[in-house]
């Protein structure tokens, strides 16, 4: 894992004497102390964390935490009062005008809640404007610009009005615009927030689709906790202008780091963060259909169990062979391939346990969890889906 960006000690107080509350904040005045004192703001107090390349990094609070005031320190909207944001190794903090501007032109783009469209332009003004303000050639602006309002689904409307366009459009414009500059990091600060929640889930598909592709460093800011957790390789949780914990969904369900965690987390729907990867076996026991009938049998004989999972010798998955079937077949004279069986469930190592329920409840087999080429990752017997539910998916 490659570190992108790298935050120390991060402080951004807002009021007229910053340095004044920096001491204070040292001395171990809290934020409540410095406003009631000072009467200034701590919009973010002494915050580190690294996000690696390519990860989606979420930081998650209520409203008044200070996720905006941090995520705006990234590109330097706000200006941190002390600490450091090194960013691929360089400490933009100390950059002076120009490396800012190519910077903010090079390397990140911004996301925002009201998607902070230009009114007076079509949407494939909104989308070329950056293109423009870099002086990219207009052919070729117009080019990159068509392209990522395509890869958003925006075909035939790119003459439109951004006021014409639903929310939900208008905010796939926005991510068009940021990725029209083609950055290594795209800000994100609650940009699904302001919309109706069928088409937030929409949008956050989209996002992890998108993301696939694209493998950009995302930081994603949002208040809501499932959001967080279905987008987060990592989540960040923000009180008061603090990281109060950071981690995997997983690790912050299982290990709150403490009581305003635990209080937040308590509510969340577990079928809807845990997800198959979380709670697969490895396959131990698996037969090549080159093996034949008898290496079958004595592959269940040996795992104690009643049937077992076919592959090719790519590991791609054939079918499922029981003991009974086996046994008839030695006796018949069939081969593995004639007796194999296919009413088996297959699932993708990103479903939700809510999605693996009712297969779990139906099926006589574990389910197999499979790759895009149907190569076997894994294995989920019934009782890891309750155990998922429960909390408890450590079964190595
Ligand atoms: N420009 C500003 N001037 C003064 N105070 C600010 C400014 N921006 C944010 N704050 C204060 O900083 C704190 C954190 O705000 P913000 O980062 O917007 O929180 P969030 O995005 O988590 O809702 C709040 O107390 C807010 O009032
Ligand atoms: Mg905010």
């Amino acid at each position: 894992m490659t570190a992108k960006i790298v935050v120390h000690n991060l402080v951004k107080v807002f009021g007229p004497r910053p340095r004044l509350a920096l001491e204070r904040l040292k001395k171990g005045w809290t934020k409540k102390e410095i406003l009631q004192k000072l009467g200034q703001t701590v919009g973010v107090n002494n915050v580190s964390f690294t996000v690696n390349e390519g990860e989606i990094f979420v930081i998650m609070g209520l409203s008044g935490s200070g996720k905006s005031t941090l995520i705006r320190c990234l590109n330097l909207l706000n200006k941190p009062t002390s600490g450091e944001i090194r960013v691929d190794g360089e400490n933009i903090v100390e950059y002076d005008h120009n490396q800012l501007r190519k910077f903010r032109q090079e390397k990140m783009a911004m996301v925002f809640q009201q998607f902070g469209l230009l009114t007076h332009r079509t949407v494939l003004g909104n989308v070329e404007y950056g293109l423009e303000i870099k002086g990219v050639e207009k052919n070729k602006r117009r080019e990159i610009a068509l392209d990522a309002l395509a890869k958003m689904g925006l075909k035939g409307w790119e003459e439109k009005m951004p006021q014409e366009l639903s929310g939900g459009m208008q905010q796939r414009v926005g991510l068009a615009r940021a990725l029209a500059n083609d950055p290594d990091i795209l800000l994100m600060d609650e940009p699904f927030s302001a919309l109706d929640p069928l088409i937030r889930r929409e949008m956050q598909s989209e996002l992890l689709d998108l993301q696939s592709k694209l493998k950009k460093t995302i930081v994603f800011i949002t208040h809501d906790l499932n959001e967080a957790f279905k987008l987060g390789d990592r989540v960040a949780v923000m009180k008061d202008g603090s990281i109060v914990q950071i981690g995997t969904a997983e690790e912050i369900l299982n290990n709150p780091s403490n009581e305003y965690i635990a209080e937040f987390v308590k509510g969340i729907d577990r079928t809807k963060i845990v997800r198959a990867k979380d709670i697969m076996q490895r396959a131990d026991a698996l037969v090549s259909l080159k093996d034949g009938v008898r290496v079958a049998i004595k592959e269940m004989q040996d795992n104690g169990i009643s049937s077992v999972f076919v592959v090719d010798k790519e590991r791609k998955l054939r079918g499922i062979v029981t003991i009974d079937d086996c046994i008839k077949a030695v006796k018949e004279g069939h081969s593995l391939v004639e007796i194999l069986k296919q009413d088996y469930y297959t699932t993708k190592e990103d479903a939700y346990i809510e999605e693996l329920l009712d297969l779990g409840v139906k099926t006589k087999y574990p389910i197999v969890v499979v790759d895009e080429e149907r190569r076997i990752l894994g294995i989920i017997v019934r009782t890891s889906i309750l155990a998922g539910l429960l909390g408890n998916t450590n079964q190595d």
